[in-house]
């Protein structure tokens, strides 16, 4: 018999003659610490999608998997599945696509820097963001401080603006990992959240569903951050590059210091107005360096430079001599937003009462100050005020004396006094030394694929 490829059906289950999964025995499995099939996985994840699969069945997966955890060949199954779950975007065109993906930190505003500076070298980065809930703040809730922004695109309105700017921010479409959107939300209120497998399926589904050639991740350590330790930041780095290489895009990650918010500014349209400082050549250090060294692990990453030293004086360049800026403009305007920089104007500062030196400042405290002046959310269907904001202005290590201000705060709300002691306590004040520095990188991850072990 003559059959033309891809119109090869699997014949159903019955004419295979293969047994119906009972999904209790797959749950069974892992709970006592077994491998699951690509079987296993590719019938639990579609039929958690198409709803026969229950949430109470895939709940309890979910916790065997947090509690046993996934070897990287089950990793790899299961980001698979999660992916075919829905579509990808298309490819037009040969410019080389890449993006960033971070696992979130106060002040992380390096999204809206980083896509236009790598658009104005002839990558195309069709960057799909989240939005903030709890103390990391959302991509797509600092766009939208910017009037009339879109963020909600769908495929076709992605494609016309990757041609037409080369880079695009915007959320999720319906079509991209069903299986992530359903089991994400199922994760969030069953304490299932924290699991390097589920994290890693869960972050690729949808970004390898972007199409690209090269991915790079900033993983970050600290108070704040998704990973606290250093060795559980590796971890999940690790799994995360490993699996990213053997689903075929070249991926790398860097271990970033979260002991201190990134930039000064913490809030929504305050880290827009930071960004496009950046954008301008000026900014933050911290900022502009780590944007600069994340934008190099792909240039390198696709052969496009042959080392970071020259893949940063490439970039550098775009920003110094606006050509970042000009474009982070064509985006907005691309996507409706209106690029109006009014100074925003600060409530109150809030004043240090010791002498000392910063030794550290509690990024989990600030999110929390944030989210109570309603710059922040505590469920996925709060409100935000995009005009709240804390601007640091002292870093770790500096000297301070009683009486200096230490933070600049914007906020409308007329009982934010109250709130002063929480900032005070967030900005710890050492007396006796100045601490020792953390570098703003800690590390680096490239292919690990000998990574066997269970996570
Ligand atoms: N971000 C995601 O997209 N998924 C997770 O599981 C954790 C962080």
């Amino acid at each position: 018999m003559k059959v033309r490829q891809g119109l090869i059906r699997t014949p159903p289950r019955e004419r295979q003659g293969t047994a119906p999964m009972i999904p209790a025995k797959t749950i069974a499995l892992k709970r006592d610490g077994g491998q699951l099939s690509p079987e296993q996985l590719a019938e639990f994840v579609q039929g958690y999608v198409s709803g026969a699969i229950p949430d109470y069945q895939m709940a309890a997966l979910a916790m065997a998997i947090f509690l046993r955890g996934m070897t990287l060949e089950e990793t790899v199954c299961l980001t698979q599945k999660m992916l075919d779950s829905g579509h990808r975007l298309p490819r037009h065109g040969d410019a080389l696509r890449v993006d960033k993906h971070s696992t979130g930190g106060l002040g992380d505003k390096v999204s809206l820097v980083l896509a236009p500076l790598l658009a104005c070298l002839d990558f195309h980065i069709p960057m799909i963001s989240g939005r903030g809930l709890g103390i990391t703040g959302g991509t797509l809730d600092k766009l939208e401080s910017i009037p009339g922004f879109r963020t909600n695109l769908d495929s076709a309105e992605i494609a016309t603006t990757l041609a037409k700017v080369g880079c695009v921010i915007c959320g999720t479409t319906a079509e991209i990992a069903p299986a992530d959107r359903k089991l994400y939300a199922l994760r969030d209120v069953t304490a299932t959240v924290e699991s390097v497998p589920l994290i890693t399926a869960s972050i690729l589904s949808k970004k390898l569903a972007e199409s690209l050639d090269a991915l790079v991740l900033d993983v970050k350590v600290g108070s704040g951050a998704l990973m606290p330790t250093l060795d559980a930041a590796r971890r999940l780095a690790n799994t995360l590059v490993s699996v990213a290489n053997r689903l075929g895009v070249r991926t790398t990650a860097l271990l970033t210091n979260m002991d201190e918010p990134l930039g000064r500014m913490v809030g929504n349209a305050v880290e827009v107005q930071e960004a496009v400082d950046t954008l301008q050549g000026g900014g933050p250090r911290d900022l502009r360096e780590l944007t600069l060294a994340l934008a190099s692990e792909l240039m390198v990453g696709t052969g496009v430079a042959e080392c970071a030293d020259e893949a940063r004086r490439q970039l550098a360049a775009q920003l110094d001599q606006g050509f970042a800026y000009e474009r982070f403009v064509a985006m907005v305007a691309a996507q409706g937003g209106r690029l109006s920089l009014d100074t925003l104007t600060p409530s109150h500062e809030v004043t240090a009462v010791r002498s000392g030196y910063v030794s550290r400042i509690d990024g989990r405290a600030l999110g929390d100050v944030l989210i109570e002046l309603g710059g922040g959310r505590k469920r996925m269907t709060d409100p935000i005020d995009h005009r709240v904001g804390l601007e640091l202005l002292v870093r770790v290590g500096d000297s301070v004396q009683s009486g200096m201000p230490l933070m600049r705060v914007y906020s409308r709300n007329a009982e934010h006094g109250v709130l002063d002691h929480c900032i005070r306590a967030a900005i710890m004040i050492d007396a006796e030394c100045s601490p020792e520095m953390t570098p703003l990188i800690l590390g680096r991850v490239e292919t690990h694929s000998s990574l066997s072990d269970n996570s």
